[in-house]
């Protein structure tokens, strides 16, 4: 492993992020309604230890430290997410401007201190209220987000520097409404599409929205990684090309090409399909790649169902069987560390859309460790963590040499966070939050970042 720091071109975006729920806490503050990951929490045994995201790093009131740390990292930008239930907290009608003021108090302590604001929508905290009236399964949901857009773009967009109306729609809708294994929790199979589809639609009306609310810089956060065979038998590369063609394409070609890759989708789905695609291809100022692990497929061998990478149950009769990948090391979550998967899938998309392809940044790209409390001298060694995002940044590298446009980079995290159904134990973060006491300690890896940001910035 290479202790060399890559190179990026003068102007490439250094960047770290977070969302709402796995970092604000304050659930029930200033008007803020309930979300279905407030719901889903608190169903027993859904969540590791009975978790919740209800005090989680407390960021809603620590917000300025956080910011503090956030300038002494010398980051570029920071991609937070806007929790709707504090905007509207029923998704639509009246506007809670206590909850909206939250951010911008945020966003204006974001910009004194050089920071610029990366703004998802909707990372995965729906209203409730929506979820009651069906969720990304009733189609009206994909009007509810473009009108909280434009109130948000409308308050934020004079600061606001990129926008993204959503966060791995693919994620959401295979944990979410496939498997139910987070929030809103169905497990409706293949049935869950169409929640994929209106997820489309509404970040589609969501660009238009904000594009009338005078914002600019618009792209998409969205999660993408190789699939491969398990093997060179046909069917395994069949298996694999149908999983390639639903966690990657159907959430890149309806944007990037105005059409589904498998055209089967669109006569499952339901509604003008053909005319929501011309919603959803709106034309991007650019594309984000969230990164973590490539997938192996194999055909499926039984009718039992099958565990893979998913780290769930699938449902039998599925056409594909995730497959473990051998051979390389594991994040303490038991995710593989491929850097090069990152490589090849920007240059997959380079080569996949070509001259339609916007410029991409990684939106996300991150590792877990276990990290313990910081030790006597308040340090926290989290080496494997520096391996990571140095192996994975070089890899970017190779891409952009060979002409990609790669314009940024976000570590998840800034901070340890609410890692969803896998709670507190999952630490992502530069920072590393004692939730006993709330303390932030930077870890190694945050100074390791500073000081890479510092060297771009003398050599650009
Ligand atoms: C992607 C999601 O956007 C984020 O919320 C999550 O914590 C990280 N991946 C790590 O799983």
């Amino acid at each position: 492993m290479t202790n060399t720091e890559p190179q990026f071109p003068p102007g490439f975006l250094w960047g770290v992020a977070a969302a709402a729920y796995q970092i604000e806490g304050a659930v029930d503050v200033d008007g803020r309604g309930s979300s279905i990951w407030d719901e889903f929490c608190s169903r027993p045994g859904v969540i590791a230890r009975g978790e919740t995201g209800a005090t989680a790093t407390d960021h809603y009131h620590r917000y300025p430290e956080d910011v503090a740390l956030m300038r002494e990292l010398g980051v570029d930008a920071y991609r937070l997410s806007v929790s709707w239930s504090r905007v509207q907290p029923t998704g639509s009608g009246a506007v809670n401007d206590a909850g909206l003021d939250f951010y911008d108090r945020l966003i204006d302590e974001l910009c004194e201190a050089g920071i610029a604001p990366a703004v998802t929508l909707f990372h995965w905290d729906l209203p409730q209220t929506l979820q009651d009236a069906g969720g990304w399964l009733n189609r009206e949901t994909a009007a509810r987000l473009a009108d909280y857009a434009a109130i948000v773009g409308r308050r934020l967009g004079d600061r606001v520097r990129m926008w993204m109306p959503l966060n791995e729609p693919v994620v959401h809708t295979l944990y979410g409404h496939a498997l139910g294994v987070h929030a809103p929790g169905q497990a409706l199979g293949f049935g869950a599409l169409q929640a994929a589809h209106h997820q489309l639609l509404g970040h589609g009306l969501a660009v238009q929205a904000l594009r009338s609310a005078g914002c600019t810089d618009i792209g998409i956060a969205s999660n993408h990684a190789p699939v491969h065979a398990a093997s060179d038998a046909e069917a395994d590369v069949e298996a694999a090309e149908i999983y390639d063609h639903i966690v990657n394409w159907t959430f890149a070609d309806p944007i990037l090409r105005g059409s589904y890759s498998a055209p089967e989708l669109a006569a499952i789905l339901q509604g003008p399909v053909d005319d929501d695609l011309k919603t959803i291809a709106e034309p991007l100022d650019w594309f984000g790649i969230n990164y973590y692990e490539p997938t192996v497929i194999a055909a499926p061998t039984s009718d039992e169902g099958s565990t893979g990478v998913l780290e769930v149950d699938l449902p039998p009769g599925m056409p594909f069987q995730p497959v473990a990948l051998e051979g390389y090391p594991r994040t303490d979550f038991g995710w593989p560390v491929v850097p090069d998967g990152l490589r090849e899938i920007v240059q997959t998309f380079a080569d996949r859309y070509g001259d339609a392809l916007p410029p991409l940044y990684i939106t996300e790209s991150g590792a877990s460790y276990h990290d313990p409390a910081p030790d006597a001298e308040g340090r926290v060694r989290d080496r494997l963590r520096i391996d990571y995002h140095r192996a994975h940044l070089h890899a970017l590298k190779e891409a952009v040499d060979n002409g990609v446009d790669v314009r940024g980079y976000f570590v998840w995290s800034i901070l340890d966070n609410f890692e969803w159904a896998a709670g507190y134990q999952e630490r992502f973060g530069l920072v590393h939050v004692d939730y006993e006491t709330l303390q932030r300690t930077p870890k190694d890896s945050y100074h390791w970042y500073r000081n890479l940001i510092a060297a771009h910035r003398a050599t650009a």
